[in-house]
């Protein structure tokens, strides 16, 4: 009598323990998820340094008549495909951004990694007075198997 009385206490105590576990496992998915874009925003200020910056200058704001500013631009805020087309393919001709022209060639930057190509866009979107939503690594090579 007095094992069954023992069970039937414990019994509450196993529901609550279990109950608590989904809560504990969304807020770590939360800070993780933090965790990426910061990682990312990190690793593509590197990647910025080293293929970007000469054109488009450290603070995005490019070269008058030659790179244009990566400041809140339709490609930059706009469609994640574009973009990284962008990066894939470049481009050439002129590109008109609030009355300014910009005539210089941009070259594709198809041998950078996928991941290195989706760090640094999440970068520039969330850089420079952007905020848009990050670029994955299947996102880029979603375009990549497309754009081939
Ligand atoms: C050799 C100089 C050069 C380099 C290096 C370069 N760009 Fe560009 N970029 C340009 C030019 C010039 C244009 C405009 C091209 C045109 O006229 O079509 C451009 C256009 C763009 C655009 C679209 C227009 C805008 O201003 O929003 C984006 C986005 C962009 N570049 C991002 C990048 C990123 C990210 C990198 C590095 C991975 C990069 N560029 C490297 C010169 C460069």
């Amino acid at each position: 009598m007095r094992v069954f009385v023992f069970v039937w206490l414990l019994i509450p105590c196993l529901v609550k323990a279990q109950a608590k576990k989904p809560a504990g496992t969304t807020s770590k998915t939360a800070s993780s998820s933090a965790n990426t874009l910061k990682n990312s925003i990190t690793r593509g200020h590197a990647v910025y340094t080293q293929y970007c910056l000469t054109c488009h200058q450290a603070d995005g704001s490019g070269v008058p008549n030659l790179n244009p500013p990566l400041i809140r631009t339709k490609w930059t805020l706009g469609s994640k495909t574009v973009l990284i087309e962008q990066v894939l393919k470049g481009s050439s001709g002129k590109v008109e951004i609030d009355g300014e022209t910009f005539n210089n060639s941009m070259p594709p930057l198809a041998s950078l990694t996928d991941q290195q190509i989706a760090d640094v866009l999440t970068y520039v979107r969330n850089n420079f007075g952007n905020k848009a939503s990050i670029v994955t690594p299947a996102e880029v090579k979603a375009v990549k198997a497309k754009t081939k």
